[in-house]
């Protein structure tokens, strides 16, 4: 048998990557499937943000950067951080990762050890358990209920908090609910935070995909809960730059010393053209950003109302945020599909897959295996055409 190292044997594969690959594979062998399982933007990256690339490559930026990032980039995601959240953070408190997950990872691994608990509001991304679990320290997840349209209570937060409690990875909008924190919900979190002095980890990397105005930074609400706490960013959802890799961490000037070390040893640098490109987005006209966020906005109403008339869906509050709606299939569970009952979100979707040729990520590796997740990062026109498959089989299915 081959030995792998324990922490790594251990790691489930992605699910939302799993669920995608399947889904090309199909479509490479011809099967006509329509994709709702997209965790990225299905715009371009903006003509202004590709030209700056071609500048960096024609002017030879193709050699190390410091591995932060560049002096520009790191300025101008010092700037980003004001104009946008409100938030101020001096060049040197700053860095730039290879895409979000790199930042997120590296600094898991630079404040977390083995004894350790990271409370996870859950229904959850599917990497923060695992990034968790890689770094030694313990995932707990915490029940984000749908009751509670997904969030965390102050009344949750303070009934989950242990001696081991070092931390919480916080993702507002969320992916996969949607759900959005408003200022009041924040603020009363952030009463329990500061009190515990435990690490706060906000991922904000869906700030932009806010479709009832936007909240204020958790940060510049509580600015106390900055000298504990961390920005999770990226550039891959606000610019359509998911291939592109830059993420951004923020967090006190120690705390981003030592993840720069350990991102010097495991990677390096982020692309030098990437970051190139990742200054003309962050600095540059910001137009698009509400182009493609009003896009969203006009999917979210379709989307909603398509699928809570569909029937084995429920979908009790709106998702106020991200590109996603995470319903309950909960009435599909128990009927028979190939000789066996529907046993979670996972299995529901799987079926879809097969009988409607419409792919969709089941909520088991969310933490909520009663539910699936639906991205609309695609056409009403693609929307409309799954829905309408979707409706086909499970009206048949469930005899409705
Ligand atoms: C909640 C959340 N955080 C972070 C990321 C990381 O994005 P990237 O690595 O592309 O920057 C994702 C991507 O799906 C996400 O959903």
């Amino acid at each position: 048998m081959l030995k792998l190292n324990r922490r790594v044997a251990a790691l489930k594969p992605s699910a939302t990557m799993a669920a995608e690959a399947r889904a090309t594979e199909l479509k490479e062998a011809g099967v006509d499937i329509i994709s709702l399982a997209a965790g990225e933007p299905d715009f371009d990256t903006p003509e202004r943000i590709k030209e700056a690339a071609r500048r960096a490559l024609a002017a030879g930026q193709t050699k190390y950067t410091p591995v932060g990032g560049t002096s520009r980039l790191k300025q101008a995601l010092s700037v980003k951080l004001k104009r946008d959240n409100g938030l101020d953070y001096e060049p040197a408190q700053v860095m730039a990762s290879a895409g979000g997950k790199q930042g997120a990872y590296n600094v898991i691994a630079t404040l977390f050890d083995e004894g350790d608990e990271v409370l996870i509001p859950t229904p959850a991304w599917v990497s923060f358990a695992e990034m968790v679990r890689l770094s030694g320290a313990q995932p707990k997840l915490v029940p984000a209920p749908e009751a509670q349209a997904f969030r965390l209570t102050a009344q949750d937060l303070s009934a989950a908090i242990t001696p081991n409690t070092r931390g919480i990875i916080l993702n507002s909008p969320c992916n996969p609910t949607g759900a959005v924190y408003r200022d009041e919900h924040l603020r009363a979190l952030s009463q329990v935070l500061l009190k515990t002095g435990m690490w706060v980890l906000c991922d904000d990397v869906y700030e932009h995909m806010n479709y009832e105005g936007r909240p204020r930074h958790l940060f510049a609400i509580e600015p106390r809960l900055k000298d504990h706490g961390i920005v999770l960013n990226s550039l891959s959802k606000t610019y359509a730059m998911t291939g592109w890799r830059i993420g951004l961490v923020a967090g006190p000037k120690e705390i981003v010393q030592a993840v720069t070390r350990l991102q010097g040893q495991n990677s390096g640098n982020p692309n030098s053209i990437a970051q190139a490109a990742a200054i003309e987005a962050l600095s540059g006209p910001q137009e698009e950003v509400a182009a493609m966020v009003g896009e969203f906005r006009k999917r979210r109403e379709f989307v909603v109302d398509r699928v809570r008339s569909l029937p084995g869906f429920s979908l009790p509050s709106v998702p106020d945020g991200a590109f996603y709606v995470f319903p309950s299939v909960k009435p599909l569970l128990g009927a028979k599909w190939k000789g066996e009952p529907l046993a979670d979100g996972d299995r529901v979707a799987q079926m879809l897959l097969d009988e409607a040729q419409v792919s969709m990520v089941g909520g088991n590796d969310f933490g909520a295996p009663e539910h699936v997740r639906i991205s609309y990062a695609t056409s009403i026109k693609n929307l409309s055409e799954a829905f309408d498959r979707i409706e086909r089989v499970t009206r048949k299915l469930l005899g409705a």
